[in-house]
């Protein structure tokens, strides 16, 4: 059993890793569709993310692919590895069982953020394969979601 203060891995939060996880298109972050996603790019978020893990006391590694398999792999290398997992899938998440089944067997808490409020958007965009497997969904609340996610998940995984 977990004791406050350590996750299930036995870590401290001083030493909990968490693995952000961006998928396709969102390398394209600023360019892209300002008026939905924003104007941040990407490397700021993560730059934001990466004060945000300081000031929490944890270690925040991003990575961020276009490909499917990819996204698995890194996804797979994070088993014994990583203590959560804080992932936008971008279109991946209506569309990905693989990509859903990797964030199952990996037995970590997961959670998803998406900037756009995908539920006030095309009805294909309504349906998540990573949503029931997550412990939250963050959806609409741009770029700050990221930050209130690695919260989330940080204060979970320290009971
Ligand atoms: C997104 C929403 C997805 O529907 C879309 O395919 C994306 C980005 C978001 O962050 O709002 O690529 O995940």
């Amino acid at each position: 059993m977990a004791t406050k203060g350590q996750a299930k891995s036995g870590r401290s939060s001083r030493d909990l890793r968490i693995l952000v996880v961006h998928g396709p298109n969102l390398n394209l972050l600023g360019k892209r569709e300002p008026e939905i996603y924003g104007t941040q790019t990407l490397a700021e978020i993560d730059a934001d993310l990466a004060v945000l893990a300081k000031d929490l006391g944890v270690e925040v590694e991003s990575i961020q692919s276009n490909h499917e398999g990819e996204l698995i792999d890194r996804i797979q290398e994070a088993i014994g590895q990583a203590d959560g997992i804080l992932i936008n899938p971008g279109g991946f998440t209506h569309s990905s069982i693989a990509l859903r089944d990797a964030l199952v067997a990996t037995d970590l808490p997961v959670v998803e953020i998406h900037l756009s409020n995908v539920y006030a958007r095309e009805s294909f965009r309504q349906l998540s394969y990573v949503s029931p497997i997550a412990i939250g969904v963050i959806s609409g609340l741009g770029a700050q979601g990221y930050q209130f996610g690695l919260e989330a998940l940080v204060k979970r995984l320290n009971g």
